[in-house]
């Protein structure tokens, strides 16, 4: 969602400030600003649409040069995406700017409250309320810093604040309650962001931002304290990738990119955490052994994509640890009275660390005193703060708003997991345990494998482009597969596209099926022979029906061939590893119909890279 960048240094504000916003394009957002201080005076220039408009805008009219500035790409909660409502947002002295990230959920009593006290507020947001109560603080005195904790304190919601005044020109202040806010430290300059690919072009030395707290960035340094006022302590942290790793570096789009490193990510993520003897170590879980054998019960919160991993978890947890596992939607976990006790296990998965939904889930489980730990995909987020422990996946930084790389190391993450418990409570599955370790480790090469061959998806892919609807269907593992073959249909290529457990067909899903539709079915290998002769069963009555069927099975898989229209071959795996394999040519295959349609396959229409809003 919307994405900040704050600068004071040595060089032209402007440039950097533009660049950081192009690198947080990703993140999804429908209009752009920046504020730029020079000769004790605030420019600002904003624009609706992409940054391509605001970039016209200020070659039409350069702002004066200055080192310091932020600059903002808002992705619209409270009024339109317009040129008005865009940040910054000025006070009626035009002397504080101010940017935001979050819902300010008081604002309509802030509004009234200025409006009444003579303000005149000129755009339809909750943004433009803090200009003007920083206004007044500043006025009344203590300079912007402590004018910021005032307003803060007075704040409900969830905020991260970065503003500017004329009166101090080396200094930018951040703020940050439930949503992102990185620092980056550098040598005689300093930079403020939502997350580290905004500034990792100029340093890699970042650091983190607790709940509640102010930073104070100056070129000569940065302070950290609470609304209090308080010092904090504060987490510095190296960034292990470079500015190439956030680069489409050849490809067409991010996402193209991101779905070719999918053999590395895997390999990345499963590094270090396997023993000489097989036996896995996760020590960075920090949740002791003795904790885990007490466990009785684990629920997965998570959204979008992380949550078909965390229903892909379900199987191999249940099965593999013998624990009983629920995988809860983390929208509406907190809404409804989830049973939970210390001996729970929460497992709340995200790419992002900061998807606001994911958050408030794991704090409604830590008020009712669940053990908690987090699978995360970027360091220095809010999520592994908030979480007992966490394991990372290591993916790098995923840039394409359509989730791949991330989904693929979820998966690794929570196999580890669900295999490290196995081992922890010395479940009947020993063997399996150690065979299964062993076979995670020739992940990488077999995702590779399919990457190989997927010239005859991509013709698929071209040849149903003018389609309206797509139906996905599977068993078991392959029931997630689906619905996650058509959340990547529906968000690249804004297509009608469903997932189906192919045993609910007949229960109504069936009457969907008409002449010529796409069904995409994902079958279970052979060697679980009930479910996959079940599933050869339902492509044949969907088939009879006039489905166009498109068959992703095992290689050599000849019993699916005569009722495959489209057949896919992906490597003979495990059961419950098979997704790993199962759902590249469904990225592949989303990825390229979208293309096709000549959509914008990095930021597809209305979509946020992290959703930090409710
Ligand atoms: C995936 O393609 C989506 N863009 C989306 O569903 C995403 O997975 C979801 O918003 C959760 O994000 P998170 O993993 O960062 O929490």
């Amino acid at each position: 969602m919307c994405g900040i960048v704050g600068y004071v240094g040595g060089r032209p504000a402007l440039d950097v400030v533009v660049e950081g916003l192009a690198r947080l394009e990703y993140r999804g957002y429908d209009s752009a600003g920046v504020a730029v201080l020079a000769d004790g005076k605030l420019a600002t220039a904003k624009r609706a649409g992409k940054l391509v408009n605001l970039r016209g805008a200020l070659e039409d009219e350069p702002p004066p040069e200055g080192t310091l500035g932020m600059g903002h790409t808002r992705w619209a909660t409270h009024g339109a995406p317009n040129d008005r409502n865009a940040h910054p947002h000025v006070d009626c002295t035009g002397s504080v700017a101010v940017i935001h990230n979050g819902i300010i959920e008081n604002f309509a009593e802030l509004r009234a409250e200025l409006e009444e006290n003579g303000h005149r507020l000129l755009s339809d947001t909750d943004t433009e309320a803090v200009a003007h109560l920083l206004e007044d603080e500043v006025k009344a005195g203590g300079g912007l810093v402590e004018a910021m904790r005032r307003v803060c304190r007075r704040l409900e919601g969830a905020f991260t604040l970065v503003a500017v005044h004329t009166g101090d020109p080396d200094l930018v202040v951040g703020a940050r309650r439930n949503s992102p806010l990185v620092v980056g430290v550098g040598e005689g300059e300093n930079f403020l962001a939502s997350d580290v690919a905004a500034f990792i072009a100029h340093t890699r030395n970042a650091i983190e931002l607790g709940q509640d707290q102010i930073v104070e960035l100056r070129a000569g340094g940065v302070t950290v304290t609470d609304f209090e006022g308080r010092p904090a302590d504060v987490k510095e942290y190296h960034v292990d990738w470079d500015v190439s790793a956030a680069e489409k570096g050849g490809f067409d789009y991010f996402m193209l990119k991101e779905i070719a490193e999918q053999p590395q990510a895997v390999a990345d993520t499963l590094l270090g955490r396997i023993g000489a003897d097989g036996r896995l170590h996760l020590d960075e879980m920090r949740i002791p052994d003795r904790e885990l054998r007490e466990v009785d019960k684990i629920i997965i919160v998570a959204c979008g994509t992380s949550y078909h991993a965390g229903l892909i978890a379900k199987y191999a947890i249940e099965h593999w640890a013998g624990l009983p596992c629920e995988v809860e939607l983390a929208s509406e976990f907190r809404y409804r009275d989830p049973i939970l006790s210390p001996s729970t296990l929460v497992i709340a998965i995200s790419q992002s660390g900061e998807t606001m939904d994911a958050l408030m889930a794991v704090r409604h489980a830590r008020e009712q005193k669940a053990k908690l730990l987090g699978i995360c995909n970027v360091n220095g987020s809010t999520l592994p703060r908030e979480c007992d422990g966490v394991l990372y996946t290591h993916a790098g930084p995923e840039i394409a708003v359509a989730s791949t790389k991330a989904f693929l190391t979820q998966l690794v993450a929570v196999y580890l997991i669900a295999l490290y418990i196995a081992q922890v409570r010395g479940t009947k599955w020993g063997d399996e345990v150690f065979a299964m370790v062993q076979l995670l480790e020739r992940m990488p090469e077999k995702v590779e494998k399919v990457l190989e061959t997927m010239e005859p998806v991509r013709e698929l892919a071209r040849s149903l482009s003018g389609e309206h609807c797509v139906l996905f269907l599977g068993r078991h593992v392959g029931f997630p597969v689906a619905l996650e073959g058509a959340l990547k249909l529906k968000e690249l290529a804004y297509m009608h596209a469903e997932g189906f457990a192919a045993g609910e067909l007949k229960h109504g899903p069936i009457a969907l099926i008409e002449e010529g539709l796409p069904v995409v079915v994902v079958v279970p290998p052979r060697a679980r022979e009930v479910l996959h002769d079940k599933i050869v069963s339902n492509i044949q009555e969907i088939r009879a029906r006039g489905a166009r069927t498109i068959v992703i099975a095992e290689d050599g898989d000849e019993s699916v061939e005569p009722y495959a229209d489209t057949l896919i071959g992906v490597p003979a795996v495990p059961t419950l590893l098979q997704p790993l394999v199962t759902t590249v040519p469904l990225q592949v295959f989303a990825c390229e119909l979208a293309s096709a349609k000549g959509h914008d396959v990095d930021q597809p229409r209305n979509l946020a890279k992290s959703v930090t809003v409710e």
